[in-house]
């Protein structure tokens, strides 16, 4: 079965995108098939990675007319597949909006037609509430949500993201519980106000989700290789194998990510191998397989 994860945030440019085409990258050179699925209208995440292969459908197919064979388009990096946004006009919405089962119906999508064929699935979703963002998050195994720690992004996590996730919560009636969430301090930089919210994000109970609210310890600094690599259209990973100074590399951080997402792929044990020697993509992959064997 695969997993499912729905990067999600109530605010615009928080990081969605490069996160969700960043970790999907690395998964696939770790050998894990890996199905992107771009559920925000403006199609950031459908243009980040060149397609070797465009299906002539994308989610409006998927969703409306459980067409799978037809929506899955693939990139040129092996393992790596997509559903393209295919809605600008924003169509989609209102065919959810009014639909009985439209809500929960993309949980039930991916479970009848794609689950088997891929490992991880990871969807990306707009900054903004609405019925694309709710079945986007009502599809998940866990919710990730990336915060860059200044207060005003810190201030719509805690008020926008919570308050999304308690108006979902009856949602479970239809079969559609919410899953857990994990925050992510994404895109910190060296100022002290930045350690200081991060850490109040950090001691911030979050009282009322009674453990449903959680912070990553990673946390994914802000620096120019997340641009570069999206400029380039690679994985952050292949871009930044190794970096000097205090900062971890790219690489080094994406990997720590997926450690404490999956555990059982056991990426810790690159992290280490890997510590001051060179990190090549393909040697990714190639570690990873001599590891599981
Ligand atoms: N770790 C990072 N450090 C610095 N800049 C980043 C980082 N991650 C993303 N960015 C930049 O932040 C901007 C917004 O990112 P994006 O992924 O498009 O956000 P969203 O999908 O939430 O709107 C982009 O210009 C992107 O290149
Ligand atoms: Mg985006």
């Amino acid at each position: 079965m695969a997993v499912k994860i729905t990067v999600v945030s109530t605010k615009g440019g928080v990081g969605k995108t490069t996160l969700t085409a960043n970790l999907g990258g690395l998964l696939a050179d770790l050998g894990q098939r890996v199905l992107l699925v771009d559920a925000d209208i403006q199609p950031t995440l459908s243009s980040y990675f060149p397609l070797q292969f465009r299906a002539a459908g994308g989610l409006s197919d998927l969703i409306t007319r459980s067409a799978p064979a037809e929506v899955i388009s693939r990139t040129v990096f092996e393992r790596l597949d997509i559903v393209v946004s295919d809605d600008p006009e924003g169509r989609l919405q209102n065919w959810l909006l009014y639909t009985p089962d439209g809500r929960p119906r993309l949980k039930h999508v991916l479970l009848s037609a794609l689950d088997s064929a891929y490992d991880v699935i990871l969807i990306d979703t707009q900054g903004a509430v609405g019925p694309l963002q709710d079945t986007a998050v009502l599809a998940a195994d866990l919710i990730l949500s990336p915060i860059p720690p200044e207060i005003l992004s810190a201030r719509e996590f805690a008020r926008g993201t919570l308050e999304m996730i308690d108006r979902l919560r009856p949602m479970a009636r239809l079969g559609a519980p919410v899953a857990p969430l994990r925050g992510l301090i994404y895109r910190q930089d060296r100022t002290l106000d930045a350690r200081r919210i991060a850490q109040e994000l950090r001691a911030e109970s979050f009282a009322p989700s009674r453990g449903a609210i959680t912070i990553l310890n990673t946390v994914v600094p802000a620096t120019v290789a997340y641009r570069e690599a999206a400029t380039q259209r690679v994985p952050v990973h292949r871009h930044e194998p190794r970096r000097a100074g205090a900062t971890p590399s790219a690489a080094r951080t994406m990997l720590a990510l997926v450690d404490e997402l999956f555990p059982h792929l056991e990426a810790h044990r690159l992290t280490e191998c890997c510590m001051g020697a060179p990190l090549e993509s393909i040697g990714v992959s190639v570690q990873a397989r001599e590891i599981r064997s």
